[in-house]
């Protein structure tokens, strides 16, 4: 009898020659639990996404042990919905992809798990896609017109990145953040100001309604021309807000907002602007991640895009938060490249998208 690891790269191989590739994939590395199932990386046929934000808003954050015991039970019921659907069994599925890694070991090791044993018993080959990867393959989603080269800002809960993308599942990383992650810059503001979690969005959408120019926060300083700090600015808007309280003054909850989202966003398209300058890279310029649903991150890019004469890719916005369609479509990519994973691929809670790349400073 052939073993799994000969058979899936037997059936990958006879897939490269295939129209339509289905794919059903799983991500389960924070808070989501959601399953998709994509044709061609391209096609989305079903995006089902289930929501952990009730069970941890209690707690301010995500608990990893609930985070991992709620993806264990809603699995196979978001699988299940994903195939259903798409009006597909699994046996119809063509292969199966799964998060493993960056992001919470158990809640990883779940869904990792669950997907080993369901390409086992279908005889499926499996994939195991960076999570980060996906948000960038959320735009390959929303325009059917993108192809690489072009450059992209990662922004997520855990990641601040500025990367090129060489080629389908080729990366140069130029530049990160030193300390936090923007989304998590956003969600500890959020915190501050008493918005439940996730605040992100919440700050989003009281910002709205406040004057962006009310409070001055200080320029981060970096070590690198596309390097992000967002720790000094978290660090000073805390302290704008405990000084206004140690006063005994209202806080302007909208302004405040308002003057934050400014800053994060403005150092993000600034940083964002100096590469795409220096790059020389005109072709494209795309954002990823949760924080690119951001309506002011949306507004300057859109800006600064017409005035460089760069087109502009942003994923829709359900698109942007985690799900499974991206994880799909990354993971098309890496089997037309023959990748597959063995039965012994482990999740991967650091993992990187890519090594340090070349800088244009
Ligand atoms: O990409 P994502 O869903 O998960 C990670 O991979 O981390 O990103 C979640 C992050 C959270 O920090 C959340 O607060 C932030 O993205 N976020 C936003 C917005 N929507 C989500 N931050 C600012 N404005 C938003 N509209
Ligand atoms: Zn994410």
């Amino acid at each position: 009898m052939m073993n799994y690891e000969a058979m899936s790269r037997a059936k990958a191989e006879e897939l490269r020659k295939k129209d339509r590739v289905r794919i059903l994939a799983l991500e389960t590395s924070c808070d989501e639990t959601a399953a998709a199932v994509i044709e061609n990386g391209r096609v989305i046929l079903s995006n089902v996404v289930f929501s952990q934000i009730d069970l941890h808003e209690l707690y301010g954050g995500v608990v990893p042990e609930i985070a991992s015991r709620a993806h264990m039970e809603a699995c196979d019921r978001v699988i299940d919905q994903a195939l259903r659907e798409a009006g597909m069994t699994l046996a119809e599925t063509d292969a199966l992809a799964v998060t493993k890694g960056p992001g919470l070991v158990g809640a990883l090791l779940t869904g990792v798990n669950c997907m080993k044993g369901l390409a086992f018993a279908a005889g499926k080959p499996l994939v195991g896609v960076n999570h980060i990867e996906g948000h960038v393959s959320a735009n390959y989603l929303s325009h059917p017109d993108l192809e690489p080269p072009f450059l992209c800002l990662v922004v997520s809960g855990g990641h601040s990145h500025l990367v090129e993308v060489t080629d389908y599942g080729e990366y140069r990383l130029l530049g990160q953040t030193a300390d936090d992650a923007a989304g998590e810059a956003f969600d500890k503001a959020a915190r501050v100001l008493g918005l439940p979690y996730p605040g992100g969005p919440r700050m989003d959408a009281l910002a709205e309604e406040g004057n962006p120019e009310a409070f001055t926060l200080p320029k981060p300083k970096t070590a690198g021309k596309y390097d992000y700090s967002f720790s000094g600015l978290k660090t000073a808007f805390i302290n704008t807000v405990h000084g206004l309280e140690q006063r005994k003054e209202p806080l302007p909850k909208a302004d405040l907002a308002a003057s934050f989202r400014r800053a994060v966003c403005g150092e993000l398209m600034g940083k964002a602007e100096a590469l795409l300058k220096d790059s020389g890279r005109k072709e494209a310029f795309a954002m990823a991640g949760g924080v690119s649903a951001n309506r002011e991150l949306r507004r300057m890019a859109g800006e600064m895009c017409r005035k460089l004469g760069v087109r502009l890719y942003m994923p829709e916005i359900p698109l942007c938060t985690d799900n499974g369609a991206m994880i799909g479509s990354a993971a098309y990519y890496r089997l037309m490249r023959g990748e597959t994973a063995a039965l012994n691929m482990n999740a991967e809670p650091a993992l990187r998208l890519c090594e340090q790349g070349i800088t244009y400073e």
